[in-house]
């Protein structure tokens, strides 16, 4: 354990600038410095650096955090190893105090288990390269498979000769510990022969590219002899929380925002090698929830390619319900007969490869939909079945609206009511949460927490309404105030207030427009929106003057007959930049007004009607906007739904347009 002053010291040492210039090129703008986001995929930059507050946001993507979160997200570290890779950078030593014999224990276990997977990679290396034997059978294998020596090294591939304890040996001479060669399973139980014999080899890398595991090809085509064989698990190999691959492509998953699922060791190489980088294999097996844990932090956008008949992908797809829960968005792609990736990509190379899969990849719930559908032409029994399996993975899907728009299209394909899949997945979603309600129960304390966090898993919080069945039920998760932000916007509404008051009636030379025209006509329609009430009515008492064609000098406010307008002017005219010492904290975005010259109106008011703006459109984009979905979406709306839908995403795009402007976080919501 690191000690918490320890800690302290690291983090107080750490400007976050410097931490992400290792990874991402900078270039300062204003007190901020901006790049490419290194989180996903963009051409013009929207990735801030804010020195001043030690944090970094992507305008783009939402990610954002301190130096620690970065270093989580973009090098896969756990918590303490980027206190620890900060330590390094600031040169300050670590005393971590006392472990006690069994975390030590542990801890130098799975390093030297480690380290022997190291030193048999090494040796398999050797063994392909080195070797007459190895040049002449098994790197001559992986050149007639396609594969070019820079892949060979890159992927870690090997060989290991047909002799009976050739590693064994070279571990004994080297000094090696063969109790643990034998535990991570590279030699038999009784340490006399070695397991991977007459056979090429393929390092398996964990997230963080050391060696977990090994797995032999034969390179036989005798029927009897098995495939593959692969290293035991351990306590650095834990299957179902490994994907093949997923170290080489995780940096071009998270800049593309996209994952391909292949099945093979061979289909990520190969494609790989084609500048298909963004792959990785479940190896044959079944995609578990800690595979896809594991994806859902790079993107969430699958994409899986399979080969083969249609009655291993319909098994296939059974297990794919786990990946909308995890509310991945899934498309389905199937190869051309006779092809799998590999074969497909040899043949036809990347391009052609990339172009194929984005022109056939199917919406993984249509695409089932359609399968099952072909099956079960004319056979109403089954037609039953089909509608409940279907049913049941939509219901899986945590968003009530993408669950709608599924519900829709479903209804149209299966030719079924809306209505009654609907009811369906009511009853669906009600058992769930009812298991659920009842486990809660069962555990102390666990009430309080309710709704249980399932990793960004939103089930409907309420139960759902008992009374109409063809109501889809499903709430909208409740609204999250930003932390430290102020749910109103008085602050931007007394900060145009005050220019009207202070400024009004002085020109802008560009427009020839008063001040408080341009503001009025920018704002005009806001005016009624106002949270603070008596903010509202001067800015209308302006607007009125304004369509008068009034001038609107500040005595005009000083001497008004309502007490509290001229008080108001008063107060706005003397103590404009008299603001509360945690204004930042209670604002959300730091001061950048200091007073400001009277000569400097005109970027004074460009920049406070840019922050009113993003603060009423912050509002629709959290507030209005989603409730106005809900009740299409309630009403069944779809058409409405998808229109709502596509606002909701212009009005976050300028919303995030003018953040950029201003230079404003905007936490997310
Ligand atoms: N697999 C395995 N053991 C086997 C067969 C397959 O572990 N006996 C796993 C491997 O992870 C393999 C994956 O299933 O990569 C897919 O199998 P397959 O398509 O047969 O293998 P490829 O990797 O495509 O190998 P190749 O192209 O050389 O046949
Ligand atoms: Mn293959």
């Amino acid at each position: 354990m690191i000690p918490p002053k320890q800690v302290q010291d690291i983090l107080d040492a750490t400007r976050i600038e410097e931490v992400i210039e290792e990874f991402v090129t900078l270039r300062r703008r204003g007190v901020n410095l901006i790049g490419l986001c290194p989180f996903h995929g963009e051409k013009t930059p929207s990735f801030n650096v804010n020195p001043t507050r030690n944090i970094f946001k992507c305008f783009g993507c939402g990610k954002g955090g301190d130096a620690i979160t970065f270093l989580k997200e973009h090098e896969s570290l756990t918590y303490v190893d980027a206190l620890k890779w900060l330590a390094k950078k600031y040169n300050i030593e670590i005393q971590e105090t006392e472990r006690t014999p069994e975390q030590v224990a542990e801890m130098q276990l799975t390093d030297s288990l480690y380290i022997v997977n190291e030193f048999a990679l090494k040796h398999f290396q050797e063994q392909l390269f080195d070797t007459d034997e190895g040049k002449s059978v098994a790197l001559a294998y992986f050149k007639q498979r396609g594969l070019r020596e820079d892949t060979i090294r890159a992927f870690g591939l090997g060989y290991a000769p047909e002799q009976r304890d050739l590693l064994l040996r070279r571990a004994r001479a080297t000094g090696h510990n063969l109790d643990l060669v034998k535990k991570v399973g590279l030699c038999s139980q009784d340490g006399g022969r070695d397991f991977f014999r007459g056979r090429v080899m393929f390092a398996i890398h964990n997230i963080s590219g050391k060696i977990a595991a090994f797995a032999g090809r034969t390179m036989s085509s005798e029927k009897t002899i098995p495939k593959y064989i692969n290293s035991p698990e351990t306590e650095i190999y834990i299957k179902n929380k490994t994907l093949y691959g997923a170290f080489q492509a995780k940096k071009a998953i998270r800049q593309l925002d996209e994952c391909l699922l292949v099945e093979g060791y061979m289909d990520v190489i190969s494609l790989y090698q084609a500048g298909i980088e963004n792959v990785v294999a479940s190896s044959g097996t079944s995609l578990t929830e800690g595979q896809l844990q594991l994806i859902k932090r790079n993107t969430n956008n699958l994409k899986i390619l399979y080969d083969g008949d249609p009655a291993g992908i319909k098994a296939a797809l059974r297990g794919l319900d786990l990946a909308l829960e995890q509310d991945l968005n899934v498309r389905i792609c199937l190869l051309p007969d006779g092809h799998d990736p590999d074969s497909y990509v040899q043949t036809f190379g990347g391009d052609a490869f990339t172009k194929f899969t984005t022109d056939n990849a199917k919406d993984f719930i249509l695409f089932k939909t359609e399968l099952l559908l072909e099956e079960t032409k004319g056979d109403p029994m089954r037609k039953a079945g089909l509608v409940k399996d279907i049913v049941a993975s939509i219901s899986k899907i945590p968003d009530p609206i993408k669950r709608s728009l599924y519900l829709k299209e479903c209804s149209a394909l299966l030719e079924v009511s809306e209505q009654a899949l609907i009811g369906e997945s009511n009853k669906l979603i009600t058992t769930v949460l009812k298991k659920r309600d009842e486990k809660a129960a069962r555990q102390p304390g666990a009430a309080s927490d309710y709704p249980p966090n399932t990793g960004g898993y939103d089930w409907p919080t309420e139960p759902p309404p008992v009374g109409d069945p063809t109501e889809q039920i499903g709430s909208f998760p409740p609204r999250r105030e930003g932390e430290g932000m102020s749910r109103s916007d008085e602050f931007q509404e007394r900060d145009i207030v005050r220019l009207l008051v202070q400024f009004g009636n002085q020109m802008l030379d560009k427009e020839g427009v008063s001040v408080s025209e341009f503001i009025l006509s920018d704002i005009g329609e806001s005016l009624s929106d106002f949270d603070n009430s008596l903010y509202g009515k001067l800015a209308s008492l302006c607007y009125d003057l304004m369509l008068e064609q009034k001038n609107t000098d500040h005595n005009y406010f000083i001497h008004h007959a309502e007490k509290e307008i001229s008080d108001l002017a008063i107060d706005l005219l003397t103590s404009p930049w008299d603001l509360s010492p945690n204004w930042e904290a209670r604002w959300g975005y730091p001061l950048q007004n200091q007073p400001v010259p009277d000569l400097n109106f005109d970027t004074d008011m460009r920049q406070a009607l840019d922050r009113f703006k993003l603060r009423k459109l912050t509002k629709l984009c959290n507030i209005v906007n989603p409730a106005r979905i809900k009740t299409a979406s309630d009403a069944g709306d779809i058409d409405e739904v998808m229109r709502l839908m596509r606002i909701q995403e212009k009005l976050k795009s300028t919303r995030n347009e003018l953040a950029k402007k201003t230079g404003t976080i905007v936490l997310p919501k």
